[in-house]
């Protein structure tokens, strides 16, 4: 039985949840039954976390945790669920009551989906559209080539489950924000080529001296289209994941010892974004047919990562590059 003093709150057109100090709910209102599909009579009784989705970052059910344990009010972000499954995201206020002796717990939901100055975009959506945009561009820079999109959705998969291992093979603490923008970005490491002629890019056979200095400008020139979509969009919207492709893009090509391109880094001076985009690239490369190679053998494209852990790669990415391929 709901403490009637609490019961003002079920008025609000926002939808509310009253629970007990177990988180079992004791009533909920009608705005609060229209969000989620569940009907009050079936769901009084049943755990708050009844809507719980996977999707909500575990820092917030801790701040949450955190505050209320302490008798504190809390506000933040829920990505809950509704009864038929589908998402939905919510801001979310709540308040400890103390009422003879026992807590009660009244939420407070706004569902931001319906926000009218559309305002709020939810972490997954933007992180899609990012993904889809970043992809586009990459595909259009370097659309001369039939086999790319091939190329660059491996270069992402390898990048993704290489950079999981080594984040946990060396308990690195990376965050998930962090390593998706390197994933996003791996694919845009070659944007670059698209001012390269096609005569020289795709030449069989060696380059001349004058043809390499023209090639080894495409990190320069990707740096240019990507600062092009920096200074007409002037949005922090993209800003970390642009800044995160800036330097896979310029320094995808510097070697371990000193010896790359353009800029000759040397070891952790290059940025660790662009060492693991290069041992991706050089992997794909050599596992791929070219106009100029045959496809190597895993074991052999391995071998050759191996030969040029410390002059060309980070050691320990090489280790565990290799660990990922179960050598
Ligand atoms: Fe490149």
């Amino acid at each position: 039985m709901t403490e009637e003093s609490l019961r003002m709150f079920l008025t609000l057109s926002d939808a509310v949840i009253i629970t007990d100090s177990r988180h079992h709910i004791v009533d909920v209102n009608s705005a609060y039954e229209h969000i989620t599909g569940y009907n009050r009579e079936t769901i009084l009784g049943a755990k708050a976390s009844v809507v719980k989705s996977k999707y909500t970052n575990k820092a917030t059910y801790k701040s949450m945790n955190e505050a209320l344990n302490k008798g504190e009010s809390w506000s933040g972000i829920f990505i809950n669920k509704k009864c038929n499954g589908d998402l939905w995201h919510s801001s979310i206020s709540i308040t400890p009551y103390l009422i003879d002796e026992e807590t009660y717990y009244v939420g407070i939901f706004r569902e931001l989906e319906h926000l009218e100055e559309g305002i709020y975009i939810a972490e997954d959506r933007r992180n899609n559209i990012q993904g889809v945009l970043l992809k586009v561009l990459a595909i259009s820079c370097e659309i001369r080539d039939p086999a790319i999109e091939d190329h660059l959705t491996r270069v992402q998969q390898i990048t993704e489950s290489f950079l999981l291992r080594h984040n946990d093979r060396l308990k690195l603490r990376l965050s998930d924000d962090y390593m998706q923008s390197v994933i996003h970005s791996s694919i845009m490491h070659d944007i670059g080529k698209s001012g390269v002629p096609e005569g020289i890019l795709y030449k069989p056979g060696p380059l001349t001296s004058y043809e390499r200095l023209i090639v080894e400008m495409h990190p320069l020139i990707g740096v240019d289209i990507l600062e092009k979509i920096n200074s007409e969009l002037q949005d922090s919207f993209f800003k970390d994941e642009l800044s995160v492709a800036r330097n896979i893009i310029l320094h995808h090509h510097e070697k371990w010892d000193g010896s790359g391109y353009p800029s000759k880094l040397r070891g952790t001076d290059i940025p660790f974004e662009a060492r693991v985009v290069s041992i991706v690239d050089v992997y794909d490369a050599l596992t791929s047919r070219r106009p100029y190679k045959e496809i190597w053998p895993e074991e052999q494209a391995l071998a050759f990562l191996q030969e040029h852990k410390g002059t060309s790669f980070d050691p320990d990415l090489i280790d565990t590059f290799v660990s990922l391929h179960g050598s």
